[in-house]
């Protein structure tokens, strides 16, 4: 079996971040709330399911906000995880329902028994209350009912930062913001992939959660770690790779988690039928979807703009030499292009130089 396969890295598939393993552990324990922040695809959510896989004494609960349009979508997100994390792991299922119900006092909930599994069902709904009615109680409940029953939670709100795209996101931040700094025995996690935004709701003073939670960028897997690990997977797989292709494959992809894997995981199926190194990175360019899509919500300037970053790489971004060479006009249109390419979190600096976030993106605008 390809051993790369598996699109969330768990214990086996897993490369390192040992470091923030331990980080997130000592963190769940002490209830310090964390943010996590890196690009999509750089390994968030395997790292909390790997970090939580490695703590006994605290029930994990992920909450994936992705696709949340609403309030209402956010509680019923909340409360579903909640109800099924915890009722999967109740001692006694059949008094779980009241016992929750008697700390959850606004919510409906109704159980069901599948004939298949013999696991009970939850079906929740929010009865005459207003979803903002739930939100604002929903930690605290989750808090008392840890406490009654002598458990800790720790709460995983995945893509986090979606909820500032609601209409009511102020409200929603302050009232999770309050069960948060209340809470003993739910510590938070939450991951993000819009960095800005993100770092704007927890640094800017005004917003609710500024200084309420450890914000920690998420960094690269080193090369050093990486090249070993693709080499020994390999082998376990019955593939052998040699270094020199094993470092090809990390330099290629930026040692960017995602396409690392699919790297990988292409090579290791083409290699025994002879396939070279080389042809896998056109391969791993052309099978990605979505750069089109990216690229043709911009306007011409910014497709420009993006497109002299992703070729020369510049120190500076308002030198008459790129401004020249990227056929980009006025320092002033530079500005407002940069802005929104920064604000869609496309481009970013560093070390110093202007470069397109994700590697392969880039390679497909160069190309
Ligand atoms: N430490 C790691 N070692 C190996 N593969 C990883 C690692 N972290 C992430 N990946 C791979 O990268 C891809 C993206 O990971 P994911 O956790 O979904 O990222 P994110 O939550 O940041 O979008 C997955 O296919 C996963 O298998
Ligand atoms: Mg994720």
């Amino acid at each position: 079996m390809n051993p790369f396969s598996i699109s969330i890295a768990y214990k086996e598939t897993f490369c390192n971040r040992s470091k923030e393993i331990a980080l997130l552990k000592r963190n769940i324990a002490s209830v310090t709330h964390t943010v996590i922040y890196a690009p999509r695809k750089f390994g968030k959510t395997s790292l909390a399911h790997v970090a939580l896989g490695q703590v006994d004494d605290v029930i994990p609960i992920f909450v994936d906000l992705f696709k949340v349009e609403s309030t209402y979508d956010v509680t019923m997100a909340i409360y579903r995880e909640i109800v099924s994390a915890l009722g999967r792991r109740a001692a006694d299922m059949s008094s779980f329902g009241a016992r929750f119900l008697n700390v959850f006092k606004r919510i409906r909930l109704s159980m069901e028994f599948k004939p298949l599994t013999n696991y009970p069902e939850f079906s929740i709904s929010l009865g005459n209350d207003p979803p903002e009615a739930h939100l604002e109680t929903v930690i605290q409940s989750l808090d008392a009912f840890c406490e009654n029953e002598d458990i800790r939670v720790c709460l995983v709100l995945d893509e986090f930062q979606e909820i500032t795209n609601l209409k009511e996101s102020k409200k929603i931040e302050g009232m999770l913001r309050v069960g948060m700094q209340a809470a003993r025995r739910v510590t938070f996690i939450m991951l993000g992939s819009r960095r800005r935004i993100l770092r704007d709701m927890f640094e800017d003073r005004k917003r609710p959660f500024y200084k309420s939670a450890m914000i920690y960028q998420l960094p690269q897997i080193p090369a050093t770690e990486f090249i070993p690990f693709l080499i020994e997977h390999f082998k376990a797989g019955g593939v052998d790779l040699v270094e020199e292709e094993a470092a090809e494959i990390v330099a290629f992809t930026d040692a960017y988690p995602h396409y690392t894997r699919e790297m990988a995981r292409i090579y290791f199926d083409l290699k025994p039928e002879g396939i070279p190194l080389e042809e896998v990175k056109n391969i791993l360019i052309d099978m990605q979807e979505g750069f089109e899509e990216i690229f043709a919500g911009l306007t011409n300037h910014q497709k420009r703009l993006l497109r002299a970053i992703a070729e020369f790489r510049p120190e500076n971004i308002f030198s008459q030499a790129f401004l020249v060479s990227g056929r980009l006009g006025s320092q002033g249109g530079v500005q407002t292009s940069l802005a929104k390419l920064k604000k869609l979190d496309v481009v970013e600096q560093r070390e110093g130089r202007w470069r397109v976030v994700d590697p392969i993106f880039e390679k497909w605008l160069v190309k």
